[in-house]
């Protein structure tokens, strides 16, 4: 998607330039009429304008961007399930929490406590469907986040309440605002002697980050993993944002989720865990994810168990892919195994041929350092 500029795209959809740049710019992004836009980018201005982009992937056919003024048809569109990220410094407790959330033992496995996948799981508040999803806090993960920032609906920034704001905890500031999610802050901890709150709303609010109580509007919550004190009062929360958002989608439409995290099992092949973002993923599907493809022969949800089918916002494993696909790429299904062979053919094709042409172009300008 890095082939579209901000004045190609303001023609195709009937805007001026200025008027896509001054969306860009009112969230904080700064681009002028010749910059490519960004798939996030391009999400944002089709939300602020109303419209359906469709941009067909850049390995798959570059140049191409269809359907600017597609109409969406909302007819059976029906509420769907927010999906929140968890974010924050290394060992402030996002795993923790999720963990208490979902009242399983997910920290205790992981290598030495760190996280290193980004992982999903569903969990229901009061009858209401909410998908997590959690994010390493090292420093070596940033684009782990950034990723999980671009399937997400609502941001929860968790700030341990005894060590206030600290790196990760700025650069997930700066990924929250750039994505125009809403955002909570869980002051985790609590339960700590040394918890200080007002410390946490003193340092977020130097970073404009200003609590509502002090006059802002970004709700701060106590919370503790350790005692699950607070954690109500977050899932209810999130449910009033979620509301607020009108979160829609068709669960009828052919599916469409993001992979944000994907391995090779043993005795499994290829795994992807997904979030639908549109649609119902069935087994039996023919998908394509980035260079990817193949038939969903199984699906587990996030507690392991088998199921047909992941509806709106929910998260599981998807098996029969061919291959691993990119963390963050889209899985879409397509009507018959060939088509989804096919694209991924032509995307694996066109991702060699501009691995070559960066290498030329590398040997040419070291050449022509020779010379
Ligand atoms: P990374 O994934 O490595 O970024 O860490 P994380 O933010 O997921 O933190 P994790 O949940 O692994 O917790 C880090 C440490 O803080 C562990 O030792 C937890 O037991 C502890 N911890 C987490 N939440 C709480 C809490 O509410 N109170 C107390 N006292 N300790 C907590
Ligand atoms: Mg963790």
């Amino acid at each position: 998607p890095e082939d579209v500029r901000v004045y190609e795209f303001a023609e195709a959809c009937g805007k001026s330039a200025s008027e896509v740049i001054t969306v860009l710019f009112s969230l904080g992004m700064m681009v002028t009429k010749n910059d490519f836009l960004k798939q996030d980018e391009l999400e944002i201005l089709g939300e602020e304008f109303g419209i359906e982009v469709t941009v067909k992937d850049a390995l798959e056919d570059v140049n191409y961007v269809e359907d600017f003024n597609e109409e969406i048809d909302k007819s059976n569109f029906v509420t769907r399930p927010p999906v929140v990220t968890i974010m924050g410094h290394v060992d402030h407790g996002k795993t923790s929490l999720l963990d208490k959330i979902r009242s399983a033992k997910v920290a205790k496995g992981e290598a030495g406590g760190i996280t290193q996948h980004i992982s999903a799981y569903t969990v229901e508040q009061n009858g209401k469907k909410i998908t997590f999803v959690d994010t390493p806090g090292h420093a070596a993960f940033s684009e782990m986040r950034s990723r999980g920032a671009s399937v997400t609906d609502i941001i929860i920034i968790v700030v341990a309440a005894d060590d206030g704001v600290k790196p990760q905890t700025e650069e997930v500031i700066a990924h929250a605002k750039a994505s125009g999610c809403p955002i909570i802050v869980a002051m985790n901890k609590m339960d700590k002697e040394t918890a200080n709150p007002d410390m946490v709303k003193s340092q977020m609010a130097e970073k404009e980050m200003l609590p509502i109580d002090w006059g802002g509007d970004i709700e701060f919550i106590g919370v503790s993993a350790h005692t699950g004190d607070g954690i109500d009062d977050l899932l209810e929360n999130i449910l009033i944002q979620a509301e607020m958002l009108e979160l829609q989608a068709d669960p009828s439409s052919k599916a469409k989720a993001t992979v944000v995290e994907a391995t090779l099992e043993k005795g499994r092949g290829p795994v992807a865990t997904v979030i639908v973002q549109s649609g119902t993923l069935r087994v039996g599907d023919n998908i394509v994810s980035d260079t990817t493809y193949g038939r969903v022969k199984a699906i587990t949800n996030d507690m392991g168990q088998p199921v047909k089918e992941l509806g709106l916002s929910e998260t599981g494993n998807v098996l029969g892919l061919n291959d691993i696909p990119t963390s963050g790429s889209v899985m879409v299904v397509q009507d018959s195994e060939k088509e989804a062979r096919d694209i991924a053919t032509t995307r694996a094709e066109h991702a060699r041929a501009k691995e070559l042409s960066k290498s030329t172009k590398v040997s040419l300008e070291e050449m022509s350092g020779l010379i």
